[in-house]
């Protein structure tokens, strides 16, 4: 038994030494690490064996470093955070043909603003937040079609203008052709051009599998709540689009989408961003009617 708290201790210091490392541990894991390192500290204490006992105790505060280096991270994403420094984050986080493809996509998208790598990155994190819920009721997702194919679904809008194609279907292309040269197998390719074709409703092609119906939701998502409001009036800065005209793009487009959702998932996270697009509506409704000249 003394041999066995002694080996979990060495292990949680390693564990802990690599969570420092790759600055890795989500807050809730480092509490339970944090908590399991105190439990085990505390029998090594009751063993009486000094050795165990460092082990343990270095184990502990290893985690508490790691508890108060979570901390320090939630607190500063939720905060002052650029879109550089949650993409450095989320590129250091990866390897191999992953982080290919994210250098693929900064370096492609670097001059579209409402479709651009922001968009992305959220789409991107929309889509786990998505399938890591359908792992839990057992549902299998391909992580890696996933994943690539959030991050190049847009890849294809910048040519769009200039070769008058469906930009799912530029994404496709584009994406094809960069997976083949990353050497990835055919079958991989397939599956993550399939999504990325049909996550647009407009191009008229359906989603047929698990990861091309969570990347269309995803990408529906990040057009509503108080995103979709601030991407919808980007769009309308640059468009030289009236208030009135982009009202009108709520009711033709945004508030639709909540009933378009292919997964139960999604369909969630949708009803509270579409409760608060009929919030902003209602209030920006109100000063616009408030904002009426009156006359003498
Ligand atoms: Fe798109
Ligand atoms: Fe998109």
């Amino acid at each position: 038994m003394n041999y066995l708290v002694g080996i979990t201790g060495m292990c949680l210091i390693i564990l802990g030494w690599i969570f420092s490392i790759e600055d890795i541990p989500p807050l809730k894991l480092s509490i339970l690490y944090s908590i399991g390192s105190f439990l085990l500290a505390t029998y090594a204490y009751l063993l009486n064996d000094v050795l165990f006992l460092s082990l343990n105790n270095m184990a502990t505060i290893v985690s508490f470093v790691n508890v108060i280096r979570a901390l320090k991270r939630t607190y500063k994403h939720s905060t002052s955070m650029s879109w550089e420094d949650l993409f450095a984050l989320q590129y250091n986080r990866v390897s191999g043909v992953e982080r290919e493809v994210m250098n693929f996509v900064k370096e492609h998208l670097k001059d579209s603003v409402t479709h651009g790598l922001e968009h992305t990155m959220r789409v991107y994190n929309l889509s786990l937040r998505i399938a890591r819920e359908y792992f839990h009721r057992g549902i299998d997702v391909d992580m890696l079609v996933l994943k690539l194919a959030a991050l190049l679904h847009d890849v294809g809008r910048p040519l769009e203008k200039e070769l008058g194609e469906h930009h799912a279907l530029l994404s496709a292309e584009v994406a094809k052709k960069l997976l083949s040269e990353l050497n990835l197998e055919n079958e991989v390719i397939e599956r993550v051009c399939n999504a990325i074709v049909s996550h647009s409703f407009s191009s008229g092609i359906q989603p047929i599998s698990i990861e091309a119906k969570i990347l269309s939701d995803a990408d529906k998502l990040d057009a509503m709540g108080a995103i979709g409001i601030s991407r919808c009036f980007m769009l309308a800065g640059i468009t030289k689009r009236s208030i009135a005209e982009s009202v009108k793009h709520f009711y033709e487009k945004l508030l639709k989408l909540k009933d378009m959702m292919f997964t139960d998932v999604a369909r969630e996270i949708a009803v509270p961003r579409h409760e608060f697009m009929e919030r902003f509506l209602e209030q920006l409704k109100k000063e616009l009617s408030e904002s009426v000249m009156y006359g003498d």
